[in-house]
């Protein structure tokens, strides 16, 4: 039996159209909003053909609220909304930033307004982690302060929850769970769906993928002299089906009012570090391949480690990350090659 219907806006994206597979897989009617300004028709029908199920989409953008609000009245039957869509690219919105805060606020700001005006409560949020900067203390929970942000893109995050934060409490209607990811890499184990980066990738696993293709000369490490195992910068990888489970589970916990609070905020990662070294080494290892690269000067506004406490999620959720780095680093090989070839 159909479970209901979840509005995904962004659901063409990377995550958003891993997410939208999951959803329809475990049993929701799915109507998607993007503008396709960081995607193509392409990925909407090859979510279709991994699920074996239609769902509905409108490419419309998320900042015209008439032709938004002319979709919630034609689906009076949502019960919750996943908002993907946003610009994401950090040095981009540094040359952007009006772009930037409005593209990610302005269409929060739509959204928040049409579920209250269409009565629907409840929202996942895609923040990031981000929102920590450099944390003081590692692995790091969501009581950590939140740190200036580096950039405007890292800003709208901010500013996001904080608007997410005062509409929840000013209105009982609402609920909102923010999740805040950590670096999500890979792809979807057909390798139909991954991620397409707009031109030079700024993002460490699509660029090692590209450079592997032959598209890109050299992959460039930023620092090796950090205070980490090896002198390069850690993060924490999650593979991107795990982190689209993640919105499932969130959006069930407020459909069945299990969440505690009405603002709920959750670390979406692993809890493992990996330096961009281990992942070179890795990616190298499990494609059986060879890869260029150089270790250049750390990348201005990089922090240096990070990885998540992920006990909250673990306990509240029942949701685990299950897959490891070999995984990741093999799914997101099989899909730049898939993709490459089928152009
Ligand atoms: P993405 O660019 O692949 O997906 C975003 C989608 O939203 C795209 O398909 C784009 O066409 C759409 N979109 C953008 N603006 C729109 C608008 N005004 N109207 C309608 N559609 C619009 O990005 P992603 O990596 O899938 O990220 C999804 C969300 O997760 C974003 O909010 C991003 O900031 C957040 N996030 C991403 C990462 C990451 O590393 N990928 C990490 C933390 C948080
Ligand atoms: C990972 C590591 C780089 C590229 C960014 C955003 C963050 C979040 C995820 C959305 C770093 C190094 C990278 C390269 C390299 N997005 N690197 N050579 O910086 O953790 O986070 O994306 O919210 O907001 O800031 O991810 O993949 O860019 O970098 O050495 O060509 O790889 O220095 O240490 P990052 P990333």
């Amino acid at each position: 039996m159909a479970k209901g219907k979840i509005l995904v806006t962004g659901g063409a994206g990377y995550i958003g159209s891993h997410t939208v597979v999951e959803l329809l897989l475990s049993g929701y009617q799915v109507l998607v909003i993007d503008n396709l300004s960081n995607s193509t028709q392409l990925i909407v029908d090859r979510i279709k053909q991994i699920s074996g199920k239609e769902f509905i989409f409108y490419k419309e953008d998320l900042l015209n609220f008439s032709n938004i609000d002319k979709i919630f009245s034609l689906h009076n039957d949502i019960l919750g909304v996943i908002h993907f869509a946003a610009y994401k690219a950090v040095g981009e919105s540094v040359e952007k930033p009006l772009e930037y805060y409005e593209n990610n606020v302005g269409s929060l700001l739509n959204v928040l307004k049409l579920m209250k005006k269409h009565s629907i409560s409840n929202i996942v949020f895609s923040s990031s982690c981000t929102v920590y900067g450099q944390p003081d203390v590692l692995p790091v929970n969501e009581l950590a302060p939140i740190k200036p942000a580096l950039s405007p893109y890292g800003n709208t995050k901010q500013i996001a929850e904080e608007i997410l934060k005062d509409t929840v409490y000013s209105d009982s209607l609402f609920k909102c769970i923010s999740l805040r990811y950590f670096n999500p890499i890979g792809a979807h184990s057909s390798a139909l769906i991954g991620e397409l980066p707009n031109g030079v990738p700024d993002n460490l696993v699509p660029f090692v993928t590209q450079t592997a293709y032959g598209l890109r000369d050299e992959l460039k490490i930023f620092g090796s002299d950090y205070d980490t195992p090896d002198g390069t910068a850690v993060r924490d990888y999650i593979h991107v089906v795990d982190l689209a489970q993640a919105h499932i589970v969130a959006m069930g916990r407020m459909i069945s009012g299990k969440n505690k609070n009405m603002f709920e905020v959750f670390n979406i990662g692993t809890g493992n570090g990996f330096s961009v070294l281990e992942i070179i080494e890795t990616f190298i290892k499990v494609n059986n391949l060879d890869l260029n690269y150089k270790i250049v000067q750390r990348r201005e506004g990089d922090v240096e480690k990070v990885w998540a406490d992920t006990t909250l999620a673990n306990k509240e959720l029942g949701w685990k990350a299950k897959l490891n780095l070999d995984v990741m680093l093999e799914s997101a090989w099989k899909w730049e090659k898939t993709y490459r070839e089928s152009l």
